[in-house]
Parts: structure tokens; C-alpha cells; sequence
């Protein structure tokens, strides 16, 4: 299940995300009054399943999203997991996440959260760098960070932090005191995302203004590299491309996302994923607001994926992992589990090791796992292996 929450305090101007600084937009749609909306949608779900005669599923993981959770109060997001609880049910180990901003989360909020099940707590550090971190907008200090992870971990909460690398005017030099600073805190996973310029935001604008520089792929790379040089170095794998974890800290919810399971999403704008259906809800607050309390789904459209979108979509996904894709899935004559490479991609994979970019080994026995130079040309071998 991921669960979203279109709130934040401040909107930082890289964002495109489903989020709103308006706290108050209304009955129902109101950070006041989003659980019992909340509530109602996914009941409404429930009812939408078992009338198509789609049996319950509890869930294996949850993941609350945003925006930022954690600027409803923990008795608010100890009830969004017991609706799911009560609605969907839950697997007694389930692993249940929430991302927190570090200055919206204090000690007695983690216990709280470990204390209604949450297991893991997900925390936008983003630099260790006081101008890196003003010019992302972001208003927390860089020693609230080591303070939060502790005190989630003294509560029993899993951590993992959100790095971002890239930012206008950050150095090499700056990036590596992020990572510096990300491993002596020492969370049991991290993400680390390359700055993405998204077209409409505020740093958008900026960019195209000539105010910031465009961000250079080979500034990204050799940041990349530098990531997962000090991580490895550290104690941490990587096990898809943007994320490292500790042996056995791996996010299961993200993993479930990469591997095609199903997943359904409930509030704002949230994506769900059943079979090869894809469903959107409506995205404002208030909009969604009005469809629920009118007795109606919150989703605003489908699409049915046919078999090549899916194959696209495996491939794209698959082999951002560490284990890589099973070739012998990819169309052909092989056949699933066969571990043999279907006949059409041999001198395919065949160019992808010459040109470095997938593991010989693993190539061997019918597996295509991404080399780090792979890791940064992802785009290309998937272009490669469904062209
Ligand atoms: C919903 S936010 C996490 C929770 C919380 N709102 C926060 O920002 O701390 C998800 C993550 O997406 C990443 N992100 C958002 N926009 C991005 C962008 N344009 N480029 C790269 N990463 C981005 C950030 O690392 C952020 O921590
Ligand atoms: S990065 Fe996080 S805090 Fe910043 S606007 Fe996006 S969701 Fe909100």
C-alpha cells in the first residue's frame, strides 16, 4: 500500500511532487481532516474489490509518501495504519515506512511512530552543505540530521536517508562532506538521486533565467562514482541503482515496486498497479476530497498495459537491481527459467559486454546485470534490449 500525503510546510523549488503549502483547502481535503477522507476512500476501494470479486490482500509493506507525512500528527498517521489494518489487513511482519522531513519529527513523535508499527522511518537530509541545502530550498539545520536518526533508532525505526546530488554550485569537494556526513550517522539505508530539473518547477525557472547553471551529466557521474565508492567503502551494497543498504536493510516497498508486484495507492494523485492495469486518482486535494464524499472512487483513469508496454516496463525497472534481469523472460523462443538467452539478443548482450556495460559473468548464465559504468547508462542497455 503507499498512502500519500500532498502536504509540506515549505515547497522547495526543485519539486514536482503532489504537494501543497495550503494546509487549509477546505472540509475533507484539510490537513484536519485528511485521515477521515483517507478513511472513506479506502473503504470505498474495499467495497469496489469485493464487488469484482477481488479477495482481500493484506499488505506486505506500507509506505507513506508526500509531501510529507509527518506533518500530520503521529495519532494521524497511527490511524492511516490502521486502516489499512482494518480495511485491507496487514501482514504481522509487514514493513511500514514513512518519510519525514528532519525538522517536522522530534524524539517523542519516533517512539510514537514505533509504537503504532511503523518500522522505518525514510528522512530527506538531501547535504550536509549549509549553501547546497539553501539553495534546494531546504530548512532544516545539517546537525538536526544526526539527531533525528538517533533518536528513530533509539525507538527501534530503521532509517534511511535521501541524498541529492547535482544541486547548483555543489563541488566535488561538497558532495563528498554529504557523504562523509550520511555515513557517520550511519542509517541502515540510503538513497542518493542525481538533481532532476523538472520543467514547471521554481528551479526550473531559475535554470532557463540563466540565475543557476544546468546541471552536466559528467559533474553527475563522477558524483555518482564518488557515491558509490564511499558507500561501498562504508559497509553499504547497492542493490538498484539509486539505493544502498546495509545486508538485509534493502526497502522490501521499493523492491516491490521494481519486481512488478501489485500495489494500490490511496489519496491525492496516488498511482496504484494490479496485474497489467495501471490506475491514477485525481490529483488536487480537493477535487479528491469532493469525489470521495460524493460516494465515488478517487480514480480519475486507467490503462491497460499490452504485453510490450509490460516487457518495456520489466526491463526498464529489472535492471536497475543488483540481481539484474532474467534474459531468457525477454520475448523469444527461450522461455521463462530456461536460463538460456533468447536467440535475437545474443549479439546484443554480446555488444553490452564488449562496450562494458554488463556483468560477463552473470552474462553467462543468461542474467544481465548492470557493471557501475552500466549503472550509468541504464537508459541505453534498455533501449538495447528491447530495440
Ligand atoms: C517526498 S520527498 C521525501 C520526504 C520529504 N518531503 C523531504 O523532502 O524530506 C522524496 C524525495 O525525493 C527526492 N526528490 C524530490 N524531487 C527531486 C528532484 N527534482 N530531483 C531529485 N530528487 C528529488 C528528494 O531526495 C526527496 O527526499
Ligand atoms: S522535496 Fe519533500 S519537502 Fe520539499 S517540496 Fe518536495 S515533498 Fe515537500
Amino acid at each position: 500500500m503507499y498512502l500519500h500525503v500532498p502536504y509540506c510546510r515549505v515547497r522547495c523549488g526543485y519539486c514536482d511532487f503532489n504537494t501543497y503549502t495550503n494546509l487549509s483547502m477546505g472540509a475533507g481535503a484539510s490537513v484536519g481532516d485528511y485521515v477521515g477522507t483517507l478513511a472513506t476512500e479506502m473503504r470505498l476501494v474495499r467495497s469496489a474489490m469485493d464487488a469484482a470479486g477481488l479477495p482481500p490482500r493484506p499488505a506486505s509493506t506500507v509506505f507513506l509518501g508526500g509531501g510529507t507525512p509527518t506533518m500530520l500528527p503521529v495519532s494521524d498517521l497511527a490511524g492511516m495504519l490502521n486502516l489499512v489494518r482494518d480495511v485491507f489487513g496487514l501482514d504481522g511482519d509487514a514493513e511500514v515506512t514513512t518519510e519525514a522531513n528532519p525538522d517536522t519529527v522530534d524524539e517523542r513523535a519516533l517512539a510514537g511512530l514505533a509504537e503504532a508499527g511503523f518500522t522505518r522511518v525514510s528522512v530527506g537530509m538531501q547535504s550536509a552543505v549549509p549553501h547546497v541545502l539553501r539553495v534546494l530550498d531546504r530548512t532544516h539545520s545539517p546537525q538536526r540530521v544526526p539527531q533525528v536518526v538517533r533518536w528513530a533508532a533509539r525507538a527501534g525505526l530503521a532509517t534511511s536517508l535521501d541524498l541529492i546530488y547535482g544541486t547548483p554550485g555543489e563541488s566535488m569537494e561538497d558532495w563528498r562532506r554529504s557523504l562523509d556526513a550520511a555515513v557517520e550517522i550511519g542509517p541502515d539505508h540510503l538513497s542518493a538521486y542525481a538533481l532532476v530539473i523538472e520543467e514547471g518547477t521554481r528551479m526550473w525557472a531559475q535554470v532557463r533565467r540563466g540565475e543557476l547553471p544546468v546541471p552536466e551529466d559528467d559533474d553527475e557521474a563522477a558524483k555518482y562514482e564518488m557515491a558509490d565508492a564511499v558507500l561501498a567503502q562504508a559497509g553499504y551494497s547497492w542493490y538498484e541503482i539509486s539505493n544502498w543498504a546495509r545486508p538485509g536493510s534493502e526497502c522490501r516497498h521499493n523492491q516491490a515496486y521494481w519486481l512488478d508486484w501489485d500495489w494500490w495507492g490511496a489519496g491525492p494523485g496516488a498511482h496504484s498497479h494490479l496485474g497489467d492495469v495501471r490506475l491514477w486518482n485525481v490529483k488536487h486535494p480537493l477535487a479528491w476530497t469532493n469525489r470521495v464524499a460524493g460516494g465515488r472512487l478517487a480514480v480519475d483513469g486507467h490503462e491497460v498495459v499490452d504485453a510490450g508496454s509490460r516487457e518495456l516496463e520489466q526491463v526498464m525497472l529489472g535492471i536497475r537491481l543488483r540481481e539484474g534481469l532474467d534474459l531468457a523472460n525477454l520475448g523469444g523462443s527461450a522461455g521463462p527459467g530456461s536460463g538460456r538467452t533468447p536467440a535475437h539478443l545474443v549479439p546484443v548482450v554480446a555488444g553490452l559486454v564488449a562496450d562494458g556495460l554488463i556483468e560477463p559473468s552473470a552474462a553467462m548464465r543468461g542474467r544481465a546485470v548492470l557493471t557501475l559504468r552500466g549503472r550509468l547508462m541504464a537508459d541505453t542497455v534498455t533501449r538495447a534490449l528491447t530495440g
